[in-house]
């Protein structure tokens, strides 16, 4: 007989405020969403440079559509590659200052391919306790027996682990981190594990979902930030957050790029990216090649808000980027603060278990450059009421 446990499971998160009541959007996305019929303030999206409902790429892609149709109806290794596949590809490499560039359909797939590709059983992954659920999904995926994982963006731990990690002999070792941590806004201390890699010998990658369009000259990425062009051997991308469409991306030096091309059964056995996200993203990675102005904005949204939030004695933990943690604890507490803020017109997610550890929920804010300053001191002058009522201040 079967188990009553899909039930069971959803009543208990319910009882946890671990359930998921997801929103439809019916507007474009940008500093306002339009959301049963009402308008809210959107302190919730990756759209970091508002990319998403740009003109430009909204026109680039109803002109693909004309030329190409929708869909490519095969996977990119039989007959799905579109001249604009490989257009994005050449474009994101120069972006990224890389000699090669795969795409793919997902930042998720993309980690995915980077990681199960690359290391079998045998092999060795060393991985920051924080990483992103596709990086430890990919590392379960890939079967791997010998895992290491360092607390979070702690190199002295990482290092700790060097003798045991140097039992294995003739495998292939690769350490794996988020850039920019998602929930937390932190970022990885790639400088030194570049200098671990390089030590032990090991492959360095480096997930930039949350760097890309954000660190760096015109939105690079970490790598970029850091001066470490060709010192960190793969870096993956997300096209779903600042540049504004989806899809994901491997970045690395020609021969790992083709490696994957050949090998990665993200890439092969599913289908390609279609015309009119091919086509937006080509424009995306044109505009953000050639001005920084939004980006400039976002950085200064973003340090206004987290400034005033500070003013209020808010906890915005430690982050170095656009993602601001509204640090509260309890999973029920953070539900009803964004249910309390929505009432008051402003959208603010909960993050919350599994998303991050119990006990550490938080309403996750993401200014972004479509914001205006007074979008910002609506949004926060509703934040200080609702935290008042909730005693998170
Ligand atoms: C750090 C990180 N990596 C990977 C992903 C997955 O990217 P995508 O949404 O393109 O699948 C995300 C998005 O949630 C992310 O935050």
């Amino acid at each position: 007989m079967r188990q009553n446990f899909i039930e069971t499971t959803l009543t208990s998160m319910k009882q946890k405020g671990l359930y998921n009541n997801i929103k439809t959007v019916d507007s474009e996305q940008g500093a306002y969403l339009n959301i049963n019929g009402k308008k809210y303030l959107n302190l919730c999206s990756n759209n970091y440079v508002g990319l998403a409902s740009d003109p430009r790429l909204k026109k680039a892609a109803i002109r693909a559509i004309e030329k190409y149709g929708v869909g490519t109806a095969s996977v990119r290794s039989l007959i799905g590659t579109n001249s604009l596949h490989i257009e994005l590809e050449e474009k994101l490499a120069r972006f990224k200052k890389a000699e090669g560039c795969l795409l793919l359909t997902g930042g998720y797939l993309a980690n995915m391919a980077a990681i199960q590709t690359l290391i079998g059983k045998e092999d060795i992954v060393i991985s920051d306790e924080l990483n992103h659920a596709s990086i430890i999904d990919a590392v379960r995926l890939s079967g791997c027996k010998n895992k290491f994982i360092y607390k979070h963006a702690d190199v002295k731990d990482l290092r700790r682990q060097i003798p045991e990690i140097l039992k294995f002999k003739k495998r292939t070792i690769l350490i794996v981190t988020d850039g920019v941590f998602s929930m937390d806004g932190d970022l990885a201390p790639l400088p030194d594990l570049v200098k671990v890699a390089k030590e032990i010998g090991a492959y360095l990658m480096v997930d930039d979902a949350h760097g890309e369009g954000v660190l760096g000259k015109n939105g690079r990425g970490i790598v970029d930030h850091f001066h470490l062009h060709g010192k960190v051997d793969i870096e993956v991308g997300t096209l779903s957050k600042a540049f504004g469409v989806m899809g994901g991306f491997i970045t690395g030096n020609k021969e790992l790029v083709e490696y994957y091309r050949q090998k990665a059964r993200q890439f092969l056995f599913t289908n390609a990216l279609s015309i009119p996200d091919t086509a937006a993203l080509i424009a995306a990675v044109d505009i953000l090649a050639k001005s920084d102005r939004e980006l400039k904005r976002l950085w200064d949204n973003t340090k206004y808000l987290k400034d005033e939030l500070q003013k209020l004695d808010f906890d915005i933990g430690k982050s170095e980027t656009p993602i601001t943690p509204l640090m509260i604890g309890d999973e029920n507490t953070a539900k009803q603060y964004s249910m309390e803020l929505f009432k008051e017109g402003v959208m603010a997610t909960p993050i919350k278990f599994p998303m991050v550890p119990l006990g550490t929920a938080r309403l996750r804010l993401m200014p972004s450059a479509t914001h205006t300053k007074k979008d910002l001191d609506l949004g926060i002058k509703k934040i200080e009421k609702i935290g008042k009522k909730l005693k998170v201040i």
